[in-house]
């Protein structure tokens, strides 16, 4: 079975104080509300990754991972992070792919697929990010622009490292726009990822593989939304910078 998974990705919010307030107020919201042994990353940005680190360190329920990191392994890259960098701060997880990525940034599958193989490399695990955007969806593309996605980003791994994956479905007109995948459009791209996955990598691969869905999920939409069959949990933006409606989404896993 595909571990249950809420992720936060606070993307270029918060500063310091705040990051910690947020972390505070989560915790506390935890310990008094949800006794369940729940999966929660914190996706913070890069300065405050070692901080927020610490925060969590002792609680089982909360890892950190980081939005980005560089594909080379070190060297005269001004400005970029390598992955053993995050890996020494404590960083377990790194964002791969994300749609901001992707468009703002000129990120595509190739580049991707490096940075996998970076962060593998330094013993973590990605979080990589699939999604069509509105034009495909509208012109009956976006099976294909997935499945793309897949191949070109991610199924060049050895089984055993397409393991320690997770993958997250993030249809890009949903993403911070408050419009959010129908369940049956959620469940329809979910159930054709997993079918991909098993065909490279075998059903037992695909069932325990996480895939998260992402784009505008918030505490009202979130418990139908993760009890779709093929949706393991969420990718949280805007709606993970509010400790009350981030816990609320936690606490919306079957
Ligand atoms: P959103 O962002 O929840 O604000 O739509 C999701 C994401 O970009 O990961």
């Amino acid at each position: 079975m595909a571990r249950k998974i809420v992720a936060g990705n606070w993307k270029m919010n918060l500063l310091r104080d705040e990051a910690f307030s947020l972390v505070a107020e989560i915790t506390g919201m935890l310990n008094d509300e949800e006794s369940r042994p729940v999966k929660i990353i914190l996706f913070p940005s890069f300065i405050h990754l070692g901080a927020i680190h610490q925060l969590v360190a002792s609680d089982a329920r909360i890892a950190v991972g980081a939005q980005n990191c560089s594909d080379k392994a070190s060297g005269a890259y001004t400005g970029e992070v390598s992955a053993a960098m995050l890996s020494s701060y404590g960083c377990k997880y790194v964002l791969v792919g994300h749609s901001e990525r992707r468009q703002y940034y000129g990120e595509d599958n190739v580049l991707l697929a490096e940075k996998i193989n970076s962060i593998l490399h330094a013993g973590m695990r990605p979080l990589y990010c699939v999604g069509e955007q509105l034009e495909e969806r509208k012109s009956g593309k976006h099976f294909d622009v997935v499945r793309s996605q897949l191949e070109e980003g991610i199924f060049h791994l050895s089984p055993s490292a397409f393991g320690k994956c997770i993958l997250a479905y993030e249809p890009v007109w949903a993403i911070g726009t408050g419009l959010t995948a129908s369940p049956a459009e959620a469940q329809e791209m979910h159930a054709f990822i997993r079918q991909r996955i098993a065909e490279k990598y075998g059903q037992e691969a695909a069932e325990n593989t996480s895939i998260l869905y992402g784009g505008s999920c918030n505490d009202q939409n979130a418990r139908e939304l993760f009890s779709l069959p093929d949706v393991d949990g969420g990718l949280i933006g805007g709606a993970s910078l509010k400790s009350r409606s981030f816990v609320n989404i936690v606490k919306a896993l079957p």
